[in-house]
C-alpha cells in the first residue's frame, strides 16, 4: 500500500510515517518545512527504501498533481496545517493559505487526478484529512 501524507515532518505525521513504515507500507511525505517541521522526527526512516520525501507545498497544484501521476498512491493522509493557535493573533494569513486554500487545492488535484483511474482503484482510493479546533 502506497500512502501520500502530507505534513509528515510534524508532530503527528512524522508518528503515523514511522508507524507506517514499520507495517511495510510505502510513504511519500509532501512537507514545505515551516518553522513547525522537523526533518530530524524522521530521522531512522531516511535509510528506509520504503520513504520517500518531496519538499513543497500543499497548496502548488502543479507540483501535487505531479505527485500524484507519479506516486499513484493509495491513500492521503493530510496531516499539513498550521496549527499554534497564538501565531494566527499576530498574522492570521499563513493559516488561510494552508488550511483553507491549501486544502482545498489538496482536495481538487486529487479529485481531477481520482476521476481518472479504473473503477476498482476509485473504490478502495481513500482521504483522510486529520484535523482539529485549533486549525478551524
Ligand atoms: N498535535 C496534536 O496533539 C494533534 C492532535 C490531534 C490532531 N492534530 C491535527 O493533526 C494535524 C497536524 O498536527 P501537528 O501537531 O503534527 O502539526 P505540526 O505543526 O507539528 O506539523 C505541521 C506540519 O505541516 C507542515 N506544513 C505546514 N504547512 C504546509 C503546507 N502548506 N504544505 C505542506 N506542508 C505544510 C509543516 O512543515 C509541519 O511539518 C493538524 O491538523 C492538527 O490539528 C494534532
Amino acid at each position: 500500500m502506497k500512502i501520500l501524507v502530507t505534513g509528515g515532518c510534524g508532530f503527528i505525521g512524522s508518528a503515523f510515517i514511522l508507524q507506517q513504515l514499520s507495517l511495510g507500507r510505502t510513504v511519500l511525505n509532501l512537507d514545505v518545512l515551516s518553522y513547525a517541521g522537523n526533518p530530524e522526527n524522521l530521522y531512522s526512516a531516511a535509510c528506509s527504501p520504503n520513504y520517500y520525501f518531496a519538499h513543497g507545498d500543499i497548496g502548488d497544484r502543479v507540483l501535487v498533481s505531479g505527485l500524484l501521476q507519479e506516486f499513484r498512491p493509495d491513500a492521503i493522509v493530510n496531516f499539513a496545517a498550521e496549527t499554534h493557535v497564538d501565531r494566527s493573533i499576530v498574522d492570521p494569513t499563513p493559516f488561510f493559505k494552508t488550511n483553507a486554500n491549501g486544502t482545498a487545492s489538496l482536495l481538487v488535484e486529487t479529485l481531477n487526478w481520482w476521476k481518472e483511474l479504473p473503477k476498482a482503484q476509485r473504490e478502495s482510493f481513500r482521504f483522510l484529512h486529520i484535523s482539529t479546533d485549533e486549525v478551524f
